[in-house]
């Protein structure tokens, strides 16, 4: 990681970028060409496997891998054996949940969960579900509630009980951005001796995530969410303050590269790249999310001087409540879907790009309480550090065009 330059390159920014205008980096967002180069060496030149310890290129690209689990772990606030590497967040929230569920030596047959995770959390519950655990799925406040999308705190200390083995919160939503109150929520797992797992892929990399200062035993994030490459990320184990002894039964058994609780080669290329992403966002941030919360200002009074009647879904515009880069709002008279056929030159998304092939409204909006067509009336932006006030005010011109297009 050493002789990187730490300056935000807007000129450096990919190409498609800058042909299209990209307004999606809930989805994923570009790798950071400074990032890519400190990939690329490690592809072509030293490929040494990291498991093949008996030869140098096996040992150097083992040691190139405990440098970055030693800044991944360092920038998260816990050891670096705390760390695990899998190919993103998905596998990362399938691990954590269904590994500590499924364990032999677990007892607990209860979970716990919010109505407006991420399917990668929801749908390992519901197979648990299935398969005999009780599952509690509580609600968020209402869009309404000024605390609006953040779960229930009343219900959530009155679901559990002394069954209960796992509670996943997300610690940021994908869709409305906003930011759960994680210590309340470790608090009132943890009084039942639950452990606590949260779903960090939007916030790691995007507001302070540390495992010193938050009481979470577990955690998942991925890199392509924080301008790293897409196919790695992590899951932090027995890393919380009070290091609870977490037991995991592994999904991808094998070689037992990573202490049998996931095998598999890893890639030196990727988690250097995860680090050096990590280590970029957490020192660029708090100039990226001014930028960022600029830009999300500029579009969002852009949007309401144009369009009579949009209104804003989740809560505030407040960097402690949501995301700076969000932005999630409801049209009057027209579907999000509609909207983005008619834009199609800003990339946006009409509800989680994850599920944008499942044609059901948003469950989270639902969740928030809106209803169906309102739901379907809705579309989200992500702005990210790439972006330009240029870009946004062009956007604001394309989508104020479009929507007159379908309305007049
Ligand atoms: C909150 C959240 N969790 C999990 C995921 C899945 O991440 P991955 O693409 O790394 O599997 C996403 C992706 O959008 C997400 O936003």
């Amino acid at each position: 990681m050493g002789g990187l330059s730490l300056d935000t390159n807007t000129d450096a920014r990919p190409t498609s970028e800058r042909t299209m205008i990209y307004l999606d980096n809930h989805a994923t967002t570009p790798c950071d060409p400074r990032v890519a180069e400190q990939m690329m060496p490690w592809l072509v030149e030293h490929f040494g496997n990291p498991h093949s310890t008996s030869h140098e290129m096996g040992r150097q690209a083992k040691s190139a891998i405990d440098t970055s689990l030693g800044v991944i772990a360092s920038r998260l606030g816990i050891a670096a054996d705390s760390v695990l590497i899998t190919s993103g967040a998905t596998e990362s929230n399938n691990l954590a949940i269904d590994g500590i569920c499924r364990h032999p030596r677990q007892r607990r047959r209860h979970v716990v969960t919010s109505t407006i995770e991420h399917p990668a959390v929801l749908d390992v519950v519901a197979r648990l579900e299935k398969d005999g655990f009780r599952v509690t799925r509580v609600p968020v406040h209402a869009n309404d509630h000024q605390l609006a999308g953040q779960i229930d705190l009343d219900q959530l200390a009155a679901t559990i009980d002394d069954d209960t083995a796992l509670v996943s919160v997300h610690w940021a939503n994908n869709e409305i951005g906003v930011i759960q109150p994680m210590e309340s929520i470790a608090e009132i797992a943890h009084r039942s001796g639950a452990l606590f797992h949260s779903d960090a892929t939007q916030a790691v990399g995007r507001i302070d995530v540390d495992l010193k200062r938050v009481d979470v035993d577990l955690i998942s994030a991925s890199a392509h969410k924080f301008y790293g490459p897409k196919g790695v990320g992590l899951l932090t184990i027995a890393g919380g303050m009070a290091a609870r002894r977490v037991r995991l039964k592994p999904m991808i058994v094998g070689g037992g590269q990573q202490r049998n609780l996931r095998s598999g080669t890893m890639s030196p290329a990727n988690v250097i790249a995860m680090a050096t992403a990590l280590e970029l966002a957490i020192t660029e941030s708090a100039l990226v999310a001014e930028r960022v919360s600029q830009m999300r200002s500029q579009l969002w009074n852009g949007l309401v001087q144009g369009i009579d009647g949009i209104s804003s879904n989740g809560p505030p515009a407040n960097p402690s409540r949501r995301l700076v880069g969000n932005l999630n709002c409801r049209l009057p008279g027209i579907e999000g879907e509609s909207w983005m056929a008619a834009c199609s030159d800003v990339a946006f998304s009409s509800g989680s790009a994850c599920s944008s092939v499942d044609a059901k409204p948003s469950h989270v909006l639902t969740g928030l309480g809106l209803s169906e067509s309102e739901a379907r009336r809705s579309v989200r932006f992500g702005i990210g550090k790439f972006n330009t006030p240029d870009q946004i005010d062009r956007a604001i011109d394309l989508l104020v065009a479009g929507y007159q297009n379908l309305t007049r």
